[in-house]
């Protein structure tokens, strides 16, 4: 019989995908979920975006692209990356992909060969998806604590201690899936000031909820000072207008640019044609959809973060971005018996009808930091507060 390549076989997943099939089963068989699983927005593209592609389409936009994209839109790119970063990018250092998903293997293929040792520092928590790739292009992952001790930030001092001749690659994603949290300027200040040190180190900054910050403003690492040369700046439209079906995500590197649209070719040959449309009429057309879609997610959550803390057994800190939180439930653990947060998100899911993911889900338990679990807060204002009264009736009735 022929044999699953090794490699293969050390890809993880998107083990949200795994629950979200326990729910869809869950809700089959007729019981109510609420579901805060998904890290999605719940609201539908602005029709003026659909009407972008409608028209592109018809207009017989529907051909292959060049792979970094159509000029249209990484002229657009390079505006939106040079405003909101406050730098100069250039149409020629953008390239559009399906989504902002791929330029994380892109990435790691391209600054990183397999099988010498070469190490990649990733977020843990972090998404699945780093870790994942890092093991199966073959290099070595290097798991950075995100810290609730540190407010969902960074020990920078330890991040220079893993640092050492073999690193290639530090991934940063700020706001960050799942905590929340973002890095605030002198945090990047410090962590640009070691990375400036190490002449073979290149940053990729995952950004794809740059629009989400709901304290202060956000920044790039890109922006300080000698980063931008070494920094893969990557965005998207699927959370910022709500399009993550649409599959649209660009990145820019001005060295790097020709390399990742060569694995473009390589891989997809381009975007899909008419959703590199949309993508320019989301960012060139008025912003007021996607600014409403993003106030509500602030007030949702104020409603979560609050119906969190007066839950007896749950902390939760408000975090300044995105749309999760990752309350800390130890204690709440305790009350009801449960091993780990594991445990508890099953037993919530199958006893209260309340779908959340737990840490395990997004790599490793990072020592002193206690259980947690995450719940997206892109649900209605509803379901939130009904999922708030599962999970307190939940522990209530479930003390050991
Ligand atoms: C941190 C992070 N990066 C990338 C992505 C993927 O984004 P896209 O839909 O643009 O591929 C996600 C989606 O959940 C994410 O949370």
């Amino acid at each position: 019989m022929p044999q699953v390549s090794e490699r293969t076989k050390l890809l993880g997943t998107e083990t949200a995908f795994d629950v979200l099939k326990e729910v869809e089963e869950l809700t089959r068989r007729g019981k109510s979920v609420m579901n805060f699983c998904i890290g999605q927005p719940d609201f539908d593209t602005p029709e003026y975006i659909k009407e972008g592609a409608i028209k592109a389409i018809k207009a017989g936009k529907t051909g292959y692209t060049p792979s970094p994209g159509i000029p249209e839109l990484r002229e657009a790119v390079a505006q939106f990356f040079s405003k909101t970063r406050d730098i100069d990018v250039k149409p020629e250092w953008v390239v559009v992909a399906c989504g902002a998903k791929p330029f994380i293997g892109y990435t790691i293929l391209s600054v990183t060969d397999p099988g010498v040792g070469h190490e990649v520092i990733y977020p843990n928590p972090g998404f699945p998806i780093y870790e994942s790739l890092i093991r199966a292009y073959g290099a070595v992952p290097v798991p950075l604590p995100v810290l609730e001790a540190k407010n969902f930030s960074i020990d920078v001092d330890y991040l220079e201690k893993l640092i050492n001749e073999r690193t290639r690659l530090i991934i940063l994603n700020s706001p960050h899936n799942p905590t929340g949290g973002a890095l605030d300027k002198d945090t990047l200040e410090q962590i640009a000031d070691i990375v400036k040190r190490h002449e073979n180190i290149w940053v990729f900054s995952d950004e794809v909820y740059s629009s989400m910050v709901y304290e202060g403003k956000f920044v790039s690492i890109a922006s300080i000072d000698g980063m931008q040369e070494r920094t893969i700046i990557v965005d998207g439209v699927s959370k910022t207008y709500a399009m993550t079906g649409w599959r649209i995500g660009f990145a820019t590197n001005p060295k790097l640019a020709p390399y990742l649209a060569r694995w473009v070719t390589n891989t997809d040959s381009c975007a899909p044609h008419p959703n590199q449309y949309a993508a320019l009429t989301a960012l060139t057309g008025p912003q007021d959809d996607s600014k409403r879609m993003i106030e509500r997610f602030r007030l949702r959550r104020d409603l979560i973060v609050d119906g969190l803390n007066k839950i007896e057994g749950v902390r939760c800190i408000k975090p300044k971005g995105a749309f999760y939180v990752w309350p800390n439930v130890t204690e709440a653990c305790k009350i009801v018996g449960a091993k780990d947060s594991e445990e508890f998100r099953k037993r919530l899911l199958y006893e209260a009808g309340v779908a959340i993911l737990s840490d395990i889900h997004f790599g490793h338990k990072n020592e002193g930091e206690g259980e947690h679990v995450r719940f997206s807060y892109a649900a209605s204002e509803e379901n939130i507060k009904e999922g708030l009264r599962r999970l307190k009736a939940f522990i209530e009735e479930n003390r050991v």
